[in-house]
């Protein structure tokens, strides 16, 4: 199958019932944090270029917004490009930026109707301004949604996060015996969000990469050889069944 009848069938594809009734419903975890990553390998793999990489791997983030909305999940936050990705040749760097802002125009109106509410983690001014434009709009349409919080990590970075954290108590003067657990999960862009209780890397590295340094500490991490292209509906369920039988006891016994 061309890798494009493959996209249009998988897209088409009606929710997998097989699939979702293996998850049990009770253990689902509130939020759910992936890098996704293997895209390139992917793509090397068939002989195609590293965009074709990048824009399979767009429609397992729409399988994996529409199964995690599907599921009831609370929050997803995915690893769209990270400070260090600007290290990539600049027409990669472009084709993401494209990706992103091709993804965003064509899906809000579905998202927005599934009561999907979008969020970026990271600094988005060092965008095109055609893409904080097409961010802003995203955002702004789904403020008030109430269903899955996306949170869109973009030009993100765990210790760039944690260096703003300190800048910002250093600036406003707060007092030392203010700064708390809790002053600095406020001071985090993921404010008044669940830390992730589960952590998917894709594509076999064992690595956090600079993803959400502190709000990690206590996240169950799924590590699986699959590339992110190839990360569907039974990849992600494989994933939430790991997650049921894990025993957390976060530092108890
Ligand atoms: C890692 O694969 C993936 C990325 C750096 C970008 C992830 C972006 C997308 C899935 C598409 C755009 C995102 C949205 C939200 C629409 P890699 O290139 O590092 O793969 P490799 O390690 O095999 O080279």
């Amino acid at each position: 199958m061309g890798v494009l009848a493959g996209i249009l069938l998988g897209r088409r594809r009606r929710p997998n019932t097989q699939v979702y009734d293996q998850i049990d419903r009770e253990k689902l975890p509130a939020h759910v944090a992936v890098i996704m990553d293997g895209n390139g390998r992917w793509a090397k793999q068939r002989g195609l270029p590293r965009s074709a990489g990048h824009r399979a791997g767009v429609e397992r983030v729409r399988t994996i917004i529409r199964m995690s909305s599907d599921l009831g999940i609370r929050y997803l936050t995915l690893y769209a490009f990270s400070t260090e990705n600007w290290k990539r040749p600049a027409d990669e760097v472009s084709t993401l930026m494209s990706l992103l802002v091709e993804y965003l125009t064509k899906e809000l109106p579905e998202l927005h109707e599934k009561g999907v509410r979008i969020r970026t983690l990271g600094d988005i001014t060092a965008l095109p301004e055609d893409v904080q434009a097409e961010i802003a709009r995203a955002v702004e349409t789904t403020r008030n949604n109430t269903g899955l919080t996306v949170n869109m990590a973009i030009n993100y970075g765990g210790r760039q996060e944690l260096v703003a954290v300190v800048r910002r108590a250093l600036t406003e003067g707060v007092p030392p015996e203010k700064v708390d657990e809790a002053w600095i999960s406020s001071a985090l862009q993921t404010a008044g969000e669940p830390d992730p209780d589960l952590m998917i890397r894709t594509s076999g590295e064992m690595r956090i990469s600079n993803f959400l340094l502190y709000q990690l500490a206590y996240a169950e991490l799924y590590f699986t050889d699959t590339y992110w292209p190839d990360f569907d509906e039974a990849e992600y369920a494989k994933a939430l069944v790991d997650f049921a039988g894990r025993d957390r006891r976060f530092g108890g016994v």
